[in-house]
């Protein structure tokens, strides 16, 4: 007990492991975790905001968990709430995997896939019939979405496909057993059904990119860079309160979002109460019988955050590094803690602001710099980093890296570029649903489209070089689905609706979208009823703590409708309230023979400003790099 009351809780706080082992102690003790049941999910289950607005250090908290539990040997399955504090269950409901669709696929399961394909003898004769030795095959498995199998419905399935590995160091991503993929039922420990499509030849070329004979002569002209920071750091982090500059938050970590930001404030002016990735899909674009069904849910099906990379300095983070360690939950409710999870550091961002008077000689030139938080997780082939910048002039930034191994087939085509012989890698997309629950300056915000205009000439206008702005009030739900249109220098500004600067304009933060791809699949296919937070750029929603992940709670094998577009049917007043912006952006891949044997980082993710927030330049006071520095 004295482990969980000694410190100070805040109702955010980061993650113990003494509270690990509460939560666990509890489900035992009710009987919920027994011998086959696993964990499929924990995370802090965050008090609803109005409870963390009215928290003042030193009062009470109700350290709250939410345990999903799977029982191996039945395939039943549980959604539970326990408190820590109080060491008692506070709800537990068990779930109906056709409606509500299934626990995320565990580590577990990810174990015994091999086994599972090497008992089946239709897999073991496919494999023959191709003169592969099984023991050389690594097996994956992937969500299954759901599909035109009623025979599927209500129970765990993976499908699988094999790589063949031809020694240990072999990155056996080079090596796709193509036409092949086997169905797993995951409680019944068996093969459902294999699917022998047709034969092509294992491509031969090697993925081997840490071989240094592969890599090739070291490039020798490189001299180091080092960072040096001589005074150290200028912010604190303190149990996930981090203070730097004029910007004041919390940071937070789950094994489904990862890095979760919380309570955004610049100069003591709230802008956002949280902001996470709370879903993302890679939908591919193959239409091959053996993968037609290929796109994953990182988050909602993998909880791909749990993989986070433990960092390390000089590698991945450079400069004076501050690292928090993330606790988590592992398949047995045993704490696991990831050390060096996020990675926090200041970085120069080359010019702030600059001016060089023709009629004063003033000669004024400030440096930028932004406080970087950021984690990297590896989930299979690819590895995602999500890194956040908060910048000296209010603008907050998410940038995505993808980088890793691209996912192959042996059948490039219309569908797949030819990255090396043989080898194809299938065109897909990446697509992040930031959830960004807004405050900008209070509670009571609304969203405006803003875009520009053009104007005909004419009167008014005469020689036609005239454009103009037009600001349009997203009021409901209904009308809070909506595209990027870069044509247009689109944006969205989120008002507050009951504060006017000092000019008397509103007082705002604009989202700038990149504006690329949204979801391009059919708008009839399985993929876009689940994935349908994924065919707008823009949503918005009236905050409701239940509405955490645009694709539902349970997204593995959900029907879909879950999520945004189940929310949205309720067609809310958003105009003055309190709103959650979710925010579809990412990639559109399609991959260059430049992207392998392992990819250069892409780079997706988009930007908030002040807009009228302040008003004038905020980081005037932003002192001049001492002269010692500059000549
Ligand atoms: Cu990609």
């Amino acid at each position: 007990m004295t482990t969980l009351e000694a410190r100070t809780v805040h109702p955010l706080s980061m993650t113990t492991e003494a509270e690990v082992t509460a939560v666990r102690d509890v489900l035992v003790d009710a009987g919920l975790l027994t011998e086959h049941v696993r964990v499929a999910f924990f995370a802090l289950e965050e008090p609803p905001k109005a409870e963390v607005l009215a928290h003042s250090p030193g009062d009470p908290v109700d350290r709250r968990f939410r345990a999903v539990l799977l029982d191996l040997s039945t395939g039943r399955s549980w959604d539970t709430v326990v408190s820590a504090t109080d060491r008692s269950v506070v709800s537990s409901r068990e779930l109906d995997p056709p409606r509500d669709g299934q626990p995320p696929i565990i580590d577990t399961e990810f174990e015994m896939i091999e086994g599972i394909l090497n008992a089946d003898p239709q897999w073991l004769a496919a494999l023959e019939r191709r003169g592969i030795e099984p023991s050389t095959v690594r097996a994956v498995p992937l969500s299954a979405g759901v599909y035109d199998y009623p025979d599927e419905v209500g129970r765990r399935i993976v499908r699988a496909f094999g790589f063949r590995q031809d020694h240990e160091k072999d990155h056996p991503w080079a090596h796709p057993i193509d036409g092949l993929v086997a169905y797993v039922d995951l409680t019944a420990r068996s093969v459902d059904r294999v699917i022998d499509h047709q034969d092509v030849p294992v491509p031969e070329t090697s993925g081997n990119f840490d071989d240094p004979e592969v890599q090739g002569s070291p490039l020798d002209s490189l001299k180091p860079i080092e960072i040096t920071q001589p005074e150290g750091r200028s912010f604190t982090v303190e149990d996930g309160h981090v203070k730097w500059g004029r910007w004041d938050l919390r940071i937070g970590f789950n094994e489904r979002e990862g890095l979760t930001l919380h309570q955004i404030s610049f100069d003591g002016r709230p802008i956002c109460y949280r902001a996470s990735i709370a879903e993302m899909v890679v939908p591919y674009a193959d239409p091959s019988p053996v993968r037609f069904w290929q796109n994953y849910f990182d988050c909602g099906e993998y909880m791909f955050a749990r993989y986070a990379d433990s960092l390390q300095l000089g590698c991945d983070c450079l400069g004076d590094i501050h690292y928090v360690d993330a606790v988590l939950a592992d398949d047995l409710g045993n704490p696991r803690t990831i050390t060096n999870a996020i990675c926090m550091h200041e970085e120069d961002f080359g010019v702030l602001w600059k001016h060089t008077d023709l009629f004063t000689g003033s000669r004024e030139v400030r440096r930028q710099r932004r406080l970087v938080i950021s984690f990297f997780a590896p989930i299979g082939n690819y590895d995602y980093g999500f890194y956040w910048y908060l910048y000296l002039d209010g603008t907050i930034q998410l940038e995505v890296k993808a980088t890793g191994i691209l996912f192959t087939s042996a059948t490039p085509g219309d569908y797949a570029t030819e990255v090396a012989p043989g080898l194809g890698a299938p065109y897909h997309q990446h697509l992040f649903s930031a959830r960004l629950d807004m405050m900008v300056d209070g509670l009571a915000n609304a969203v405006d489209e803003v875009e520009a205009v053009r104007i005909p000439m004419g009167e008014g206008n005469p020689y036609g070089n005239a454009f103009t702005r037009s600001r349009t009030r997203l009021t409901r739900e209904s009308q809070a689905q909506r595209q990027a249109a870069p044509d247009r220098a689109r944006t969205w500004h989120i008002v507050n609706t009951e504060k006017k600067n000092g000019l008397g304009g509103p007082v705002a933060y604009v989202l700038h979208p990149q504006g690329g791809a949204t979801m391009l699949a059919d708008p009839g296919s399985s993929i876009h009823r689940r994935a349908t937070f994924a065919t707008n750029a823009l949503w918005v929603t009236r905050y409701d703590p239940a509405e955490r992940y645009p694709a539902g709670d349970f997204v593995n094998q959900n029907p879909g409708g879950a999520g945004l577009p189940a929310w949205v049917a309720a067609d809310r007043d958003i105009d003055g309230q309190d709103i959650v912006v979710w925010h579809t952006f990412g990639l559109t891949h399609f991959p260059r023979p430049e992207d392998w044997p392992v990819m250069p980082v892409e780079y997706t993710g988009f930007t908030l400003k002040p807009v009228g927030f302040f008003d004038r330049n905020p980081a005037l006071d932003v002192p001049a790099t001492q002269a010692k520095h500059c000549h």
